[in-house]
């Protein structure tokens, strides 16, 4: 009887498959745990002030509940929203000549080395003003969240001085003030050498610990510091520095370990507690062993290995049988233009030989974990955020299997409908 149900602000009902990831919001589902989906079929959500109240069968839902808004999800998937646990979201300029330079077998270390990638970036992104770089991160963000994607990590890294990487950084707070999407930032100041440090590294190391990590623990402008340990950019010891040294202020370590020579990064991960290890394509068996010992998340990012151009995917398979929990991210950033999760989504299928379970895992509760979310998103659990996705397609199997279209059909973030049929609702 209707006076006897409750009313609740949106209603969701009839998935085919309410894919609900309960029950890895303490730890990361690891090893065959990244297959538990936790479905319910006709599934249905109760969501109240944006967030989700209840949870269970169409059958059972409906007869307590009644709302002002429902969605019939027939024939459609209904799970967590995505979550982009690797992003360098912001930056000023492009890099499209790159990508002939590449096809011409110039390395991406090798483009560096002449003063482009990402000092090419650093140089444009350094003109650039706040309100440049929060109009530019509104347009991906849009884009990002029509693919199903509501909340991004992202990193400085692009400025390379005191002032301005404290300016990608407040402009990733504006970002996050200004859009739907959450964005979760992180302090990349050790992404390159500067040009005007290139023959002393150690002087901007210093400035690292020395300047950039108080003053951005200070203002509280990062959750994560993050270091690029590479052939040519930071050693393992400079890594360590840094990392201890933003530990020492509350920043928690993450690394862009072993990805495009195996230098120890994820063995270093592993060492200074960082929350999650990221790239890992050429990460050595011991190193990975250490990352499941300490549960680190491996943060793999399929696209990298393709716009390199050296084809080397990290062993994911290796990985997920070690018992490292595994999450995909986009690795979004001027060399690999890419807004749309569901391509390294589909490569990691293709690529890394993950299934559509194990895909879904690393893009909703593990990538939680990867950036120290998961009690409040990742998993349709009572009491966490309502963000949520339905997929045009019948059941998960079809992840992956269909590919080459956005199968987003409906966004629902913190409880209200924000994409809908493929558009951004205002
Ligand atoms: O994760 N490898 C280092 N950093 C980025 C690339 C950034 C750039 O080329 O601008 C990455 O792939
Ligand atoms: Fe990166």
């Amino acid at each position: 009887m209707n006076t006897m149900k409750k009313s609740v602000d949106l209603l969701i009902l009839h998935a085919s498959e309410l894919i609900t990831l309960q029950g890895f919001s303490e730890k990361p589902a690891i090893g065959e745990e990244m297959k538990k989906l936790q479905i319910i079929k006709d599934g249905a959500v109760a969501i109240e002030n944006g967030r989700i109240v209840d949870v269970g069968k169409s059958s059972e839902m409906t007869e307590k509940y009644t709302a002002e808004e429902i969605i019939l999800a027939k024939n459609k998937v209904v799970l967590p929203s995505f979550i982009d646990s690797h992003t360098h979201l912001i930056f000023a300029g492009s890099r499209e000549e790159e990508l002939t330079l590449k096809l011409e077998g110039v390395g991406y270390l090798e483009i560096l080395k002449r003063g482009g990638g990402i000092l090419k970036t650093v140089r444009e992104t350094r003109k650039a003003s706040i309100d440049d770089l929060v109009k530019e991160g509104k347009i991906r963000l849009d884009t990002m969240l029509k693919h199903g994607v509501t909340t991004v990590e992202a990193k400085s890294g692009y400025g390379l001085n005191v002032e301005d990487e404290i300016k990608m950084l407040e402009a990733y707070k504006k970002l996050d003030e200004q859009h739907v999407v959450d964005v979760i930032p992180t302090l990349l100041a050790a992404h390159a050498i500067p040009e005007e440090y290139k023959d002393d590294p150690d002087s901007y190391v210093n400035i690292i610990i020395e300047e950039i990590i108080p003053k951005v623990a200070e203002r509280k402008l990062a959750k994560f510091n993050d270091v690029f340990v590479e052939k040519n950019v930071f050693t393992i010891e400079q890594g360590r520095r840094i990392l201890l040294a933003g530990k020492e202020y509350g920043l928690i370590p993450k690394i862009h370990a072993d990805e495009i020579h195996c230098l120890g990064g994820a063995e270093l991960a592993a060492e200074v507690g960082a929350i999650s290890a990221d790239h890992l394509a050429r990460a050595s068996d011991n190193g990975i062993k250490m990352l499941a010992e300490k549960g680190v998340i491996g943060v793999l990012l399929p696209t990298a290995p393709m716009v390199l151009m050296d084809y080397t995917f990290p062993d994911a398979r290796k990985m997920i049988k070690t018992g490292v929990p595994i999450a995909i991210a986009s690795d979004f950033n001027p060399n690999c233009w890419v807004e749309n999760l569901q391509v390294p989504m589909f490569m990691a299928t293709y690529f890394l030989k993950m299934t559509p379970a194990e895909v879904i895992t690393a893009v909703t509760i593990n990538a939680a974990h990867a950036i120290g979310l998961a009690h409040e998103i990742g998993s349709i659990s009572v009491g966490k955020k309502a963000d949520i996705v339905i997929l045009d397609i019948p059941t998960h199997y079809w992840l992956n299997y269909k590919f080459g279209v956005n199968l987003v059909n409906i966004v629902i973030k913190n409880g209200r409908i924000v994409v809908e049929e493929g558009k951004i609702k205002e």
